[in-house]
Order: structure tokens, then sequence, then C-alpha cells
């Protein structure tokens, strides 16, 4: 039997997937790791770690599903997006790598966009704004702050191409992943000599990019000693986590958007040709279907808004339900559910880390707005599980006003599991909103790039449409939508109402 892996660098631990060519879950392994914070609001992790954590994984994933090494005839990778592994010409770590959520570089955002001649002209050059997650402003922070780190570097690597690094000694990256450095011409899928040139940077610094499904390698002799498997392995382009995440709900032709309720929150769209928004609200990657591009927004706090609820205020709750064996979340949307439309007016903006899309706004903060003496926890539930689809919505507002077509969405991530949560998405979207058969996330989106590149389909559309399926479906309530319709641009509003307080709190915090 052939077997591919999909191996997904995350930021809690590096996730090991490997599927039969049809499809079908053979085994799944996790391998954890810690994320530093040396400084407030700075985020970072020591690539030996994930490395470790692949060389450990991979072995048991084989022998617990009773693998052959030599049956796995290709691997996928994945990764969190952004991150900088700085390597000295020996290919040794320079530093720890500076990862997506690390906001140190504020002043490197408008030193780029200074650079270039301004925010619009980034824009055009790179599909987007400068954010203090991207990896450019990353670059720029070691050259001001640790010029002695920055003058050793000769290569820089995202998460996932360096551990393609250490499996095939090849320096390479996918258009998706790359569009995530800022340094990537997203419409013509190469390195922007322009922006390379405006911020004083050497293109031979970066990998070579390649098509997410493109074979780049094979395994050294020393990885496939490492992992149990063998030289013939392939390893394909693979992809950031978020396109892979798409691929792996089948988001491989337009019309289709996929939605996601993780920590954070992700509305993901297919785009036929390369749209982006002028105003930079959301940003516009290539996708890692062959010559196609997605639009995305995200929001910092989505589950993760209810999950900070559970923890913070609902201790009596968690410890009944443990005790009776039944999910704190299952009783929370039970009394969400029991709860009118709307919350009885009360609106929660869920700001709890800043927020990305489309404020862009570090300083903005969680906040709930018309609370009475009538409300309970079923309303605060429900009033939190519609602020995170509104902030979802403000995205998938953006994709609509550039002509994106938005026909279904497949809901994805923890608070998918919700069907309280999911019709939520169906009427405040306005679509249908379908729940596919896959839970995987990432790691199995690679894993189908790599069943291509292993030859099982002629490319990610086939692989997909052989593999993904739906396994529920929700209409769009027409009262509830008109009810949405109404309260989105209450919503809309009070970000704009309270801007500038959000800001004068900050200093005040
Ligand atoms: C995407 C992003 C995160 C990271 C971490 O832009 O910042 O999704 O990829 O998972």
């Amino acid at each position: 039997m052939n077997v591919y892996l999909g191996i997904d660098v995350g930021t809690s631990g590096t996730k090991v997937l490997a599927i039969s060519a049809d499809g079908k879950i053979l085994g799944a392994g996790l391998g954890e790791y810690p994320c530093y914070a040396p400084r407030p609001l700075w985020s970072e992790q020591n690539p030996d770690d994930w490395w470790n954590a692949v060389v450990r994984v991979v072995p048991q994933v084989l022998e617990k599903a009773n693998i052959k090494g030599s049956d796995v005839k290709g691997i996928g990778l994945s990764g969190q997006m952004h991150g900088s592994v700085f390597l000295d010409k020996n290919d040794a770590v320079i530093r720890p790598a500076i990862l997506w959520n690390d906001q140190r570089t504020a002043k490197e955002c408008a030193e780029i966009e200074e650079a270039v001649g301004g925010r619009e002209q980034l824009i055009k050059l790179v599909a987007n704004p400068a954010m203090s997650g991207f990896t450019a402003p990353k670059i720029l922070w070691l050259r001001n702050n640790e010029p002695e780190n920055f003058d050793k570097v000769a290569k820089i690597l995202l998460p996932k191409d360096e551990i393609r690094r250490r499996l095939t000694g090849e320096y390479v990256s996918d258009v998706s992943d790359a569009s995530g450095t800022l340094l990537l011409d997203v419409a013509g899928r190469r390195w922007s000599k322009e922006t390379l040139s405006a911020l004083g940077l050497d293109e031979s610094t970066l990998p070579t990019v390649c098509e997410s499904e493109d074979v780049v390698g094979r395994l050294t002799q020393s990885a496939a000693d490492a992992l149990g498997l063998t030289t013939d392995c392939v390893v394909v382009g693979g992809a950031g986590d978020c396109a892979a995440g798409a691929i792996g709900v089948g988001i491989v032709r337009s019309g289709a958007l996929s939605t996601s309720l993780g920590t954070s929150g992700v509305a993901f769209v297919h785009s036929d040709e390369v749209r982006y928004d002028p105003l930079g609200r959301v940003h516009t990657f290539c996708h890692a279907v062959r010559g196609k591009w997605h639009m995305m927004g995200v929001t910092l706090s989505a589950a993760g808004s209810l999950q900070w609820f559970r923890n913070a205020l609902c201790g009596e709750l968690r410890e009944r339900a443990d005790a009776a064996g039944q999910d704190v979340y299952a009783l929370l949307g039970d009394e969400a559910a029991q709860t009118p439309i709307g919350a009885d007016g009360l609106f929660f903006l869920p700001y709890l880390s800043g927020e990305r899309t489309p404020h862009a706004d570090p300083n903005a903060r969680g906040s709930f707005v018309g609370l009475t003496l009538a409300h309970t926890r079923g309303h605060v539930v429900r009033s939190i599980m519609e602020g995170v689809v509104f902030s979802l919505r403000e995205a998938i507002e953006i994709f609509r006003g550039l002509d994106v077509p938005v026909a279904e969405i497949r809901a994805t991530g923890g608070g998918a599991k919700s069907p309280f949560w999911r019709q939520i998405q169906a009427d405040a979207f306005n679509a249908r909103v379908v729940t596919p058969n896959s839970e995987e996330g990432p790691a199995f989106g690679v894993a189908l790039l790599a069943t291509v590149g292993g030859g099982e389909y002629a490319n990610i559309q086939e692989a997909c449409d052989a593999t993904i399926s739906s396994v529920s479906e929700l209409q769009p309530n027409p009262e509830a939508k008109c009810f949405y319709d109404k309260a989105f641009p209450v919503y809309q509003k009070l970000y704009r109402s309270l801007k500038d307080d959000f800001k004068t709190i900050s200093e005040l915090a």
C-alpha cells in the first residue's frame, strides 16, 4: 500500500498524519514543545524542538499504524506561517525563530512602508500591507537590533521549510507560505525584486519558490535513517497552515469559502484571479492550488473567546460538567440556544488579543455592550458566538465587495463542532454551511498534496474530489438573516465608536 505523510509544524506542536492514497486516515501523532516569551509581546521557538518532534513522532505513527517505512511514498509539509529561521553559512541556527504572533516589529513595519514609497505602493508590490507578524519586519528587526546576528545570516527560512532543509538538504519554499513574508510578488508568484532592493535585502538569502504540489526533493540518507523511511520518499512544496487547512476541506475552486473557529478564526476564500483589497484589510496570498490565489481574514480570538469565558467565569459549571462526564461547551451552547437571537441587545466585540482583520489594531479590547439586569449566562455565551461570527462576516463582506464569489461555506475548527454556532454562521453569512468529512486540518491538506506529488492524482483538485465529502448541511433561516443584517452595522459601528478609547485604555493598563 502507498502511504503519504502530512507534517504540520504548528505553534503548540508538530502533527504527523499518515493517509492512504484514497485519503483514509491510517495514523496520527503530536509532538509538543514550548513557546518562549523572553519579553512582553515577544514569541519565539527553537527550530531544534520542531525537528526533534518530527524525529520522535514519525516513527511512533508508523509503528502504531503498522506501516512499513518503504510504503511511505511522499511527505507534504505545512506549518505556522511568517516565522523567521535565521541560518549562518554552515546552516546553524543563529538565534531562536521569531514567530507569527510576535509583536515586536511596529517600527520596522513603518520603515518598510516608507522604504517602498508608502502603504499603497507596498500593497501593489506584495498584495498586503506591513503587519507585525509577517517575516520581512522580523528581518529588519534583526538588522536594527542584533546587527552581529544579521551579519551572520546566509539563509532565512520559514518554519516548515527549515524542516524541509533537514529532510532533503534543499532550500525551498512554496508560494502560499512565501506570500506571508511580505517579500513575494504575489501576482507573479516570484520574489519581488523591487521590494527586496528597496529594503536592501539580498534574494540569495531566500529559498527558491515552487508550487505546492511540485516535488522538490527526496529524503537524504541521514533523514531517512532518522525517520525510519527510505530515500525514495519524495517531499512536495506543501503550504502555509491556512492554505493547507483549506485544501484539507476541499477549498480548491471558485465560490468555496472555509471558516475556521479555532483559538483564532479564519475566513478563507479561493480566487481564480489575483484580487487585493486596496485598503489592505484582508490578506491576499497565493493559494496551494497551482496558479490560483486566496484571500483571507483573521480574527485573533474566535473559539478562544469562548474558551476565555469558560476558563475565567465558569468554574462551577466546569466542575459539574466534569463530574457528570458532560462537555461544558455543549452545556454553554444549550444555554445560549435558549436565549433569543441577538441576545436581547447584547453585543460582544471579540478583541481579547487585539485584532487583525479588518482593523489591524493591537490596542483593540474585548467588550460587552448592552448588558442589562435581564441578561443571563446564556445571553452572554450567545453574544460571544454572534460577535465572533460578525467578526468573520467583516472579512466575508470585503471578499463580496471585491466580487469574489461566496456560495458555500465549509465550517471547520473546534467551534464548528457546535451545530448552534454553525447555524449562526449560516444565518449571519447568508450562505449554506457544509460540514466536511475531514477533521484533520492542515496535515491532511499537505498529505493530499503529497499524493499528487506521488503520482496518485493529476492535481490537487482531483485529489480533493476523490477524498473529501460533506457530512451535513445547514441552510440560512430567512428571518434570522434579516435580523443579522440589521444588527451587523451596529456591531461594526461599535469599533469605530470605541477605537480611540481602546488606545487610551491600552495606555492605562
Ligand atoms: C496566518 C497566521 C497564522 C499562523 C499560525 O496568517 O498568522 O494562522 O500561520 O498558525
